[in-house]
């Protein structure tokens, strides 16, 4: 096994940005890097067209590719269920990871059997991590009513989102953990392949996962009849290139079937149609780690955490403008003044303008909201998302209409390009937003124009990346009127 870099020619590599992988110079230009820098992107200065978005290094921005920088790792739940094992550090090797009571939820699974597995997955309510809150067990469910011979398993470890280090860290820190969950899944399923699917930003997280494969390989852990049983399962690593979008569920399948990454229309659902044209169970990296867990103590106990329909733990991770940035294991409903002032200490200058949750891709939450519970259905009624569950604060030094044409040029060099809203939106809203920021005047027709390209987004994008650009733009609007009202007179 290695970490096999796609074979990519023509139209294809176009379509990425590291197709020559993370060069050494480079600087992140990702949300939180642009808001550590006081709303300027220290990315320009890297060279030609290879753009860095984003690191994983939020607690430590802005960031570079060299340097690393520190964070905190803390519980604030009654049960850990995904970092009890990497509380003081990462898991040295599979022996520390098996001393500490690592693959008995493989095995506990196995004695459960398949059709109990997803019942105490269902039984769980535990959701998808990746954004959508998906349940996990009716995906699985439905992964393994399919007839057919072939079916993959893929683990997304794009982790895209500015912000969010949570992935980073447990594939990182212990891999050992999601070879596990995976394993638990295609055996759920009935499946022998897995491909895990992890971005070329995150180098450390490629090496650890190789590495970990080959060790769990070597004790009969993984690969051909796992612990001398008939079921065989085996993991190809698949390096991502440099593209947001491909971290959405369909763009990374044709990433690794070697196509040109555009979004597809669903239905058909992978779970029906995937990979290769073979049911495919895809599912975050979070998700994945809450599974052996839920498999040795039971779905009872995990559902006794959290709050109303986000049941168990989730993990958060903080930027660097917080006192105390890190990845914190919280219950769900977990209110986010406690989040920002308890665990991240409030920040290091001034007081909180907003908070960027969900990645720059989702509602700005304003001050005055603080003290929403943190689940998934309240922050949708406050026009945000969860997202992957990294949050960004920002203060006074960083002014919306920078933020903004931020945010929309991400959204418009990480277009795929398939629908005309994102594609030509996206731009439109950029240039909108530089003319702004650069002393132009709004022509009469700017604040109409700017209207109906929001709603197009909102209404027409065929994926997140179109309709969380509309919601972010509407929420910045809203929120902070003030600061572009001369625009929109
Ligand atoms: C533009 C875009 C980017 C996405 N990026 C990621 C990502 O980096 N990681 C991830 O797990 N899910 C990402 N998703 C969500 C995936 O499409 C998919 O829903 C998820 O991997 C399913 O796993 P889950 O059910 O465990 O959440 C993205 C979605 C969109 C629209
Ligand atoms: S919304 Fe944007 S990223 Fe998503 S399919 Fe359309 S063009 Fe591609």
């Amino acid at each position: 096994m290695t970490a096999n870099s796609s074979l990519v020619s023509g139209e294809i590599d176009s379509f990425y940005s590291l197709v020559q992988g993370l060069p050494e110079d480079g600087f992140c230009s990702g949300t939180t890097c642009f808001i550590a820098s006081g709303g300027q992107s220290r990315g320009a200065a890297n060279r030609g067209s290879r753009k860095i978005y984003c690191l994983g290094k939020c607690y430590a921005a802005p960031a570079d590719v060299i340097h690393e920088g520190e964070f905190r790792i803390g519980i604030h739940a009654s049960e850990s269920v995904v970092i009890s094992k990497i509380q003081g550090g990462p898991v040295k090797n599979l022996e520390a990871y098996l001393e500490s009571g690592g693959f008995n939820g493989f095995r506990s699974a196995v004695k459960l059997g398949r059709k109990k597995i997803v019942d105490y997955l269902e039984e769980s309510g535990l959701r998808g991590r990746g954004g959508a809150g998906f349940p996990t067990g009716r995906k699985w469910r439905s992964v393994q009513q399919q007839n057919s011979s072939e079916k993959y398993v893929v683990m997304n470890g794009d982790e895209g989102d500015p912000g969010s280090y949570i992935d980073r860290v447990l594939m990182e820190y212990n891999p050992y953990l999601l070879i596990e969950a995976m394993e638990i899944a295609g055996y759920a399923v009935g499946s022998g392949a897995g491909f895990a699917y992890i971005r070329t930003e995150y180098p450390h997280s490629i090496e650890r996962f190789a590495r970990a494969i080959e060790e769990m390989k070597a004790a009969n852990l993984l690969g051909e009849n796992v612990e001398e049983s008939k079921f065989s399962f085996n993991i190809t690593l698949k390096r991502g290139l440099g593209s947001y979008v491909c971290g959405e569920e369909t763009a990374l399948m044709r990433s690794i079937e070697g196509k040109r990454p555009e979004v597809s229309v669903r239905p058909p659902y992978p779970t029906e149609r995937g990979l290769f044209g073979k049911p495919t169970l895809i599912n975050n990296v979070e998700t994945f780690a809450s599974v052996p867990w839920i498999m040795q103590n039971g779905p009872q106990r995990y559902a006794s955490m959290g709050y109303a329909k986000s049941r168990g733990t989730k993990l958060i991770s903080l930027n660097s403008v917080f006192r105390t940035p890190g990845l914190y294991e919280v219950e769900f409903g977990t209110p986010i003044r406690y989040i920002v002032e308890n665990l991240g200490g409030g920040l290091k200058k001034g007081s909180v303008k907003g908070l960027m949750l969900g990645g720059p891709l989702s509602g700005i939450l304003t001050p005055e909201k603080l003290d929403i519970p943190l689940d998934y259905e309240s922050l949708r009624q406050n026009g945000t998302s969860l997202g992957h569950g990294g949050i960004i604060a920002f203060g006074d030094d960083v002014g919306i209409p920078e933020l903004m044409e931020h945010v929309a040029s991400f959204a418009s060099d990480e277009s795929c390009g398939k629908c005309t809203p994102c594609r030509s939106g996206s731009r439109y809203l950029r240039n909108f937003f530089h003319d702004m920021n650069t002393g132009q005047s709004p022509k009469p027709e700017s604040p109409d124009f700017f209207r109906r390209t929001v709603k197009s987004l909102r209404d027409a994008s065929l994926c997140g990346l179109g309709t969380g650009l509309a919601e972010f733009a509407d929420s910045a609007i809203k929120g902070y009127p003030e600061e572009v009202v001369k625009w929109f007179r």
